[in-house]
């Protein structure tokens, strides 16, 4: 039988979150590949896969993904574009020894992860490779349920979005929709609260943290934040309340 990829939301950081899916295919797959996103660090995907699964007997390869700006439907710098061929080209050679491969990705698949750069630089080598999907928990939902702050009810209208643009979208969303959660936050804490009070929604706002984790820390006072908070935060904000 064909070996498959399974790319897995491991959630946000909370092994708990795990779904039974991803659990089931992370104990039968016999080769863990991990994205670490600096070259001597670690996966935070594999050290919450670790807290629920025995990986003692799996072949683990941790390779380097750049954490860089991507910007969909222009060519990624060539070090992230390298990065990602050599993360298809590895999890193939293992497919084609029969072996199951399993990349979890921390939260959901589906929301800012690398797991869509490996599936389409896999499909670009070899369209017949079987690759599947399960979905995780998100950031967002963790962030949600840390704070008992819906993002959307009734009629009112979500955007998901990163927090880093440099023009003038982000203002432009801020007024448009009823919740906004800004992901990858935490180099533009000033920037955010400067704009956030303009816009009358500081006390809107609340950034969470670690969520998940055992460190999590939830700020409902963004201007009380005075350094860099960590690169797993997530601001939610919420208009009606
Ligand atoms: C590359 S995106 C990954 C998003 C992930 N795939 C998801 O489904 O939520 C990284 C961003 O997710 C958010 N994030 C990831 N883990 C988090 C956590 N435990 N607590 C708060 N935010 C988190 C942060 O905004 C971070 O900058």
């Amino acid at each position: 039988m064909q070996a498959t990829l399974y790319i897995i939301g491991t959630g946000p950081g909370d092994p708990e979150q795990l779904t039974l899916k991803a659990m089931k295919a992370l104990n039968t797959c016999s080769v863990l590949v991990t994205p670490k996103g600096s070259v001597n660090g670690n996966s935070t995907a594999l050290a919450i896969v670790s807290q629920a699964v025995d990986t003692s007997a799996k072949e683990i390869l941790e390779l380097y993904f750049p954490m860089k700006k991507i910007h969909i439907g222009a060519e990624p710098e060539a070090e992230v574009r390298d990065a990602w061929q050599h993360a298809a080209r590895t999890v193939l050679a293992r497919m084609e020894q029969g072996k199951d491969v399993a990349f979890p990705t921390l939260g959901d698949p589906a929301v800012y992860s690398t797991g869509y750069y490996l599936y389409e630089n896999i499909m670009a080598i070899n369209p017949a490779a079987t690759v599947k999907f399960i979905s995780g928990i998100t950031a967002m939902s963790s962030c949600s349920a840390a704070t008992a702050i819906p993002v959307c009810l009734g009629d009112e209208m979500l955007a998901v979005i990163p927090a880093t643009f440099k023009d003038n979208r982000l203002r432009k969303i801020l007024e448009m929709f009823d919740t906004i959660v800004l992901m990858k936050v935490h180099k533009v804490i000033p920037h955010l609260c400067q704009l956030l009070g303009e816009l009358g929604l500081l006390d809107k706002s609340v950034l969470v943290e670690r969520a998940g984790m055992d460190d999590e820390r939830v700020f409902t006072d963004l201007t009380a934040i005075t350094a860099p908070p960590h690169y797993f935060s997530t601001i939610i904000i919420r208009k009606k309340q």
